[in-house]
């Protein structure tokens, strides 16, 4: 079973998603991760970004690994996330990378969470949420996590919102049939356990 999460920067789809999948049993995938990994190797090694999609060797987990080398703090830069979110309007990046995604959950159980996964990459998931939060809320949160400014954080963030909301190729939106989940004001624990619920109502 597939259950999908998206939403916008900072929504805190990383946490609730892994915190879901390890309430759940099910492997977690991380498909920014994916994105973030092909900008740092565009951005170290020039382009098409389409033929870095195509041929990395990513590993994702707690950890993540390009070509063996540990780059789980290099892909969360400000740098990589605006060169991540640029990227990813290139359609044949979202191809190589999209085709990378259902290929790794074409068995067993997952959590998946990204932009489009209820929309493109798992149109059957059983389950999908849309995880949003206000702006601001959005921001602070991030700020927290990384030790930047709220009104920095801010600034990129609705940047990376409007390209992300805006491009041609597989724009964020929610599923027509995802269920809407605002987390603001919520903690990850009160997040999880609506997810958790529903799954297991989904999967039985
Ligand atoms: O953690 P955060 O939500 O800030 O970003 P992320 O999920 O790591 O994704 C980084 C960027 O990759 C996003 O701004 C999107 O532009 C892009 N992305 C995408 O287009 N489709 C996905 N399924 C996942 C990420």
């Amino acid at each position: 079973m597939v259950v999908a999460i998206d939403g916008p920067a900072g929504a805190g789809k990383s946490t609730v998603a892994r915190a879901s999948a390890e309430a759940l049993g099910f492997t977690y995938l991380d498909s920014g991760a994916m994105y973030r990994a092909t900008a740092l190797a565009f951005l170290e090694r020039g382009g098409p970004a389409a033929d870095r999609a195509r041929e990395l060797d990513i590993e994702l987990g707690r950890r993540v690994r390009v070509e063996g080398r540990d780059v789980t703090e290099a892909i969360r830069t400000p740098e990589a996330s605006e060169t991540a979110s640029r990227i990813a309007t290139d359609p044949e990046v979202r191809h190589a990378l999209v085709d990378r995604q259902r290929e790794l959950m074409s068995s067993g159980d997952w959590v998946a969470e990204g932009r489009d996964i209820g929309t493109v990459v798992a149109p059957d998931a059983a389950l999908k949420v849309f995880l949003t939060a206000s702006p601001e809320e959005r921001a602070r949160r991030r700020a927290a996590e990384i030790g930047v400014d709220p009104e920095t954080v801010l600034m990129d963030q609705t940047l990376r919102d409007e390209q992300d909301r805006s491009r041609e190729h597989s724009p964020l939106r929610a599923a027509d049939d995802a269920v809407d989940l605002d987390t603001t004001g919520l903690d990850v624990d009160q997040v999880v356990e609506r997810i958790v619920a529903l799954a297991r109502d989904r999967s039985e």
